[in-house]
């Protein structure tokens, strides 16, 4: 894998797909494993960054009969974090006593994670839990630590597999760490 280079920035190669599929593939034993029988859980992706994540994630969970729906927050300007959190577009399921699995693509402040996690909990849902596909935790400010994380990175910016630089890079089948 070679360097790729996205608005004067350069990134090299960090997580290969190949990485990412096993780990998407425990994750994913991992919730199916703590579902209950007969429950309908009800998975959320948190757009754009995780649509990626969710759509192997979901998939490879294999569970008959389980929901998908979709929100948007925005809190990233170019490589950090604006610590404002915009919610775009809202959620419309009832999930009054059901199961929720947040998708997120990475946890880094944890301020989208834990602000999601509180509207939440206000509809008074059975269970919320947290799928990560990675998580920095030396960056942790708010809330607690993913359910579900496919890897602990340090706290470096990285790009692909969903994750953007400003909306660019996110069709790279592989994950790239910002060049120090
Ligand atoms: P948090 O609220 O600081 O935990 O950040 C949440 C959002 O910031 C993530 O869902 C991403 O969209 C974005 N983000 C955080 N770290 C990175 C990164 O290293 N690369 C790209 N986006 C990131």
């Amino acid at each position: 894998m070679a360097e790729v280079t996205y608005n004067g920035l350069t990134f090299e190669p960090y997580i290969t797909r190949d990485a990412i599929a096993e780990q998407v593939k425990r994750v994913a034993a991992e919730i199916r494993r703590d579902i209950d029988p007969g429950e309908i859980p009800l998975f959320l992706c948190v757009l754009n960054g995780a649509y990626i994540f969710a759509a192997d994630l979901f998939r490879e969970c294999g569970i008959q009969n389980a929901e998908i729906a979709f929100i948007r927050f925005k809190s990233y300007e170019g490589t950090s974090s604006t610590g404002k959190i915009n919610e775009v577009m809202g959620l419309d399921t009832d999930i009054k006593g059901r199961t929720v699995i947040i998708i997120e693509d990475i946890v880094d402040t944890g301020l989208t994670a834990d602000h999601l996690r509180r509207k939440l909990l206000e509809q008074q849902p059975k269970r919320v839990a947290m799928a990560t596909l990675l998580f920095k935790p030396d960056s942790l400010k708010a809330g607690e630590a993913p359910e579900y994380v496919g890897f602990n990175i340090p706290s470096k910016f990285i790009i692909g597999y969903g994750l953007d630089l400003d909306g660019l890079a996110r069709n790279l089948p592989d994950i790239y760490v910002l060049k120090s």
